[in-house]
């Protein structure tokens, strides 16, 4: 009998080496469920494509901040130069018909034995953080279910609460889960990831063996930071993905 895997990614950004790398990633590692966390443009090159791909997955997918900025007209004032940027490329280059598809995405959602969701669980629309161990306590007051997936921060780490309190677990590829705790997952970025390892991240999920499993995906990151470079972006969206910035 086949094993249910679960491959859960989050935070694309328009980066199609990074996405491919992760979709081949995900077929060696038998995964038979994707799921993506949103985040699926913005930032880098190849916004088309990259959705084309997730698209063509007919896998769950819940919704962005970056998704919500590119399907929309919202301003981007409160979001940084660099992101704003992409913001726009991304706005330029995209069929209506995919903004349409980003718009009508699902802030969160609960799979089987667990719930996704970009940001937190709290008050997914405000796009809130989650980077410390307070900030996960307030996701976890929401979260009904042993496991919960998130992305956003672009920081791979994972939080769990036992009698109350939620503490950060100690970075491990692989983290065997418990009976009686619950967690919080942030599965890291795909294209643009934030915790100094320049790597495709994303998790595989068994629940069979109630096992994550954290992969780091190298990808050619120096055709990456070309397509950024003649597409007219701006350096430092190129440089920043060599430091996992
Ligand atoms: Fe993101």
């Amino acid at each position: 009998m086949i094993k249910v895997k679960y491959g859960i990614f989050s935070d694309i950004h328009s980066n199609l080496e990074a996405w491919c790398a992760v979709l081949d990633d995900m077929a060696g590692q038998q995964v038979t469920h994707p799921v993506c966390l949103g985040d699926i443009v913005g930032y880098n090159a190849n916004p088309r494509e990259c959705l084309r791909l997730v698209r063509e997955l007919h896998c769950p997918v819940i919704k962005g901040n970056h998704d919500e900025m590119v399907a929309t007209a919202h301003d981007t004032r409160n979001y940084n130069a660099l992101a704003g940027e992409g913001i726009a490329f991304s706005r330029k280059h995209l069929l209506d018909d995919d903004k349409i598809w980003l718009a009508r995405l699902p802030l969160s959602l609960r799979l089987g034995n667990f719930t996704v969701v970009h940001s937190s669980l709290d008050e997914p629309a405000k796009w809130n953080y989650i980077s410390t161990e307070l900030e996960a306590e307030s996701s976890f007051i929401y979260q009904n279910t042993q496991l919960c997936f998130c992305g956003h921060t672009h920081v791979a780490k994972i939080f769990a609460q036992q009698a109350g309190s939620a503490r950060e677990l100690p970075k491990t590829a692989r983290v065997e889960l418990q009976r009686g705790a619950r967690y919080l997952v942030n599965v890291g970025a795909v294209g643009q990831p934030r915790d100094r390892d320049w790597r495709a991240s994303y998790v595989v999920y068994t629940p069979a063996d109630a096992l994550i499993e954290y992969r780091r995906v190298p990808y050619d990151l120096a055709l990456t930071r070309k397509k950024i470079l003649d597409a007219g972006l701006s350096e430092p969206l190129a440089m920043r993905l060599g430091m996992g910035a």
